[in-house]
């Protein structure tokens, strides 16, 4: 009786369109969060990263983008991996002017891994499109390279998990401007907890490269109000690339 309840409640679950087992609260997907602190710091004067309680690799030994790529493969400290389908780590290619950086992949990216082919990538590429760019001549990537599950937003903990890797990332594709696509981006790579709304359209530089902070698209997908902004900024962008040229 109780077994047929509960293949009840799942199928009925399934039915509505769940595709992941949930508690209301994210849970800290850190292996032995319990007693592990997670703490990942830059060092500013010689560059180099300084290893908290996670044991990195020597990330500065990635060499190219597919030594990266198999480093984040293989980089076990974080149970998301366990939930998504396929990593998601980036697009685009070495050496390209514009990158941009999102928060984490949805649905459609972790099953084709691919970082934004979703509806808010389309709107991005429709964004990038309106000023004039292919996203094929820029590289994207996110914050965190897996899915979490049921599409929740990232811990502070899994950013800061995965945040070497980022850095390592930048100086691969080495870009002259970096856009930080949306609130988690934009705090994970700024250090910056002012919030999306007050720091999208300005200038920061990180590592010597100018950035800007934008709205996300899966945002103006539900506040086509905001596009306005968003335009101002795409604009900033514009600018800054024609003074490259
Ligand atoms: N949203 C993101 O931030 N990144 C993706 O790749 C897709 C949606």
């Amino acid at each position: 009786m109780i077994k047929d309840q509960n293949i009840s409640f799942l199928e009925w679950h399934l039915d509505a369109g769940a595709d992941a087992l949930l508690e209301e609260k994210a849970q800290n997907s850190l292996k032995n969060s319990s007693n592990a602190q997670v703490k990942v710091n830059r060092n500013q004067e010689n560059n180099d990263f300084v290893k908290g309680e996670i044991n990195y690799p020597n990330i500065k030994e990635y060499n190219n983008l597919e030594e990266l790529k198999i480093a984040i493969q293989s980089f076990d400290r974080c149970n998301i991996k366990k939930t998504a389908k396929n990593l998601v780590f980036g697009s685009g290619k070495v050496g390209s002017k514009l990158m941009l950086i999102g928060e984490a992949p949805g649905e459609e990216e972790d099953i084709s891994g691919e970082p934004f082919v979703g509806a808010a990538g389309k709107l991005l590429s429709k964004m990038l499109n309106s000023i004039g760019i292919n996203r094929s001549e820029t590289y994207i990537t996110n914050i965190i390279p897996w899915r979490p599950p049921g599409n929740r937003k990232p811990s502070i903990d899994e950013i800061e998990a995965f945040k070497p890797f980022v850095y390592r990332h930048i100086e691969l594709v080495y870009p002259k401007i970096l856009v930080l696509v949306g609130g988690s981006a934009a705090s994970a790579i700024l250090q910056n907890d002012l919030g999306i709304t007050r720091l999208r359209g300005k200038w920061f530089k990180f590592q010597e490269i100018d950035t800007l902070p934008i709205f996300h698209p899966a945002y103006l997908l539900r506040q086509p109000s905001q596009k306005k902004q968003a335009w101002e900024d795409l604009l900033k962008i514009k600018d800054k690339i024609e003074k490259l040229q």
